[in-house]
């Protein structure tokens, strides 16, 4: 099929995985998400979802959303992306699975 492609997207995934690992990018963290209403509670605005403080929500069904969101006792949000996985030869990545909670929505390395 079109080889050239399928390097060319490794490539495109590598230097993806390389930036992730150097700035460290699957946690965010956001400070100050004290929620309006309710109290003991992050506010994450992205998703419009009150999470307890010490507490972690795993949310589904968000269309490209893969990732847990902890509120930690200061209302810091810690939002955990997918690890980053090095692509090896012979093997492709699934896709991702928005159904199921954090961390089995993340795409997994399928190899032959
Ligand atoms: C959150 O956890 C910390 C450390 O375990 C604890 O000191 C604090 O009281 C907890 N806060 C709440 C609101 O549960």
């Amino acid at each position: 099929m079109c080889r050239g492609l399928l390097t060319l997207m490794s490539w495109a995934w590598i230097s993806l995985i390389l930036s992730g690992s150097v700035l460290g990018f699957s946690t965010q963290y956001r400070g100050n998400t004290q929620h309006p209403t309710i109290p003991e509670h992050c506010y994450y605005a992205e998703l419009e979802l009150a999470v307890r403080r010490n507490d972690t929500s795993f949310p589904v069904d968000v269309p490209h959303f893969c990732a847990q969101v902890h509120c930690r006792d200061d209302y810091v949000l810690m939002i955990k992306h997918c690890d980053r996985i090095q692509l090896a030869n012979g093997c492709v990545f699934t896709s991702n699975d928005y159904s199921l909670p954090y961390p089995d929505c993340c795409a997994r390395l399928e190899c032959d």
